[in-house]
């Protein structure tokens, strides 16, 4: 079961508004991207990394991805506008591999017994991604912030990443997508309206994706957590 995986790093962290791609912030004293990649870099299932970056920070990457010691790395490449594009480019990048994961950066919690229920699934089905049920009551409103509905919550899910597919599946998905001009917020949609079923495998809560500041309080409460 073994599977390459693209990390997109490529974004520019503006809702963490922390002066910096979100990847260098430090969470007990190593920082964000180490802590993702040393997951993958650990995983002996895991055959290759593909990293996404921005070009202007090409340097900063290589210097973490030597001193960590993170030898799966297979290849660097530069992001796109879009978290779309960004995958897109680390795509063309897969060698070898029948399984491809793609799964953020700004995602560095994730356990490794997970992926590899993600990886037997998308080998059974071609797609899966990680998600956990919603807790939240979820309404519809206006612009102007009135309700319009209040949505059925049950049979609703928040998606996480790591997302894995058949690499064929993913490049055909992302190919069409770029030829009707579509943009996805991740990389199941896209697999969706070729269209291909793609199933949930239950996750857990602590797979945060960092995005704003208070996320940050929740990260150094897991690391704390997992330490004792
Ligand atoms: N990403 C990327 N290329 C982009 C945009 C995002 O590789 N053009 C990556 C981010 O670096 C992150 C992941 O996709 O690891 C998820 O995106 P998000 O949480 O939105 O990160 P940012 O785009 O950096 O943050 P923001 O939207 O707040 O600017
Ligand atoms: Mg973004």
């Amino acid at each position: 079961m073994n599977y390459q995986v693209v990390i997109p790093a490529a974004g520019q962290g503006k809702r963490m508004n922390a002066g910096k791609n979100k990847q260098f912030i430090k969470l007990q004293s190593k920082p964000v991207i180490v802590h993702t990649l040393k997951i993958f870099e650990e995983d002996p299932h895991c055959n290759g990394i593909i990293l996404v970056i921005n070009k202007d920070e090409q340097i900063e990457f290589e210097d973490l991805v030597k001193s960590y010691k993170i030898q799966k790395v297979i290849s660097i490449v530069q992001g796109g506008s879009e978290r779309q594009h960004s995958v897109y480019n680390g795509l063309k990048k897969v060698t070898d591999s029948e399984i491809v994961l793609v799964h953020d950066g700004a995602r560095p919690f994730v356990k490794t017994t997970l992926i590899h229920e993600l990886v037997q699934t998308a080998m059974e089905t071609g797609a899966a991604v990680l998600a956990v049920p919603v807790k939240d009551t979820i309404k519809r409103a206006s612009a102007n912030l009135i309700v319009n509905e209040t949505v059925e919550r049950s049979g609703l899910w928040a998606i996480q990443t790591p997302q894995a597919f058949h690499v064929s599946i993913l490049q055909h998905a992302h190919e069409l997508a770029l030829r009707d001009d579509y943009l996805g917020t991740d990389d199941a949609s896209l697999v969706e309206r070729i269209p291909k079923q793609v199933a949930i495998v239950e996750g857990e809560y602590t797979n945060i994706k960092l995005t704003t500041p208070d996320d940050l309080l929740f990260a150094e409460a897991i690391l704390q957590r997992w330490e004792n």
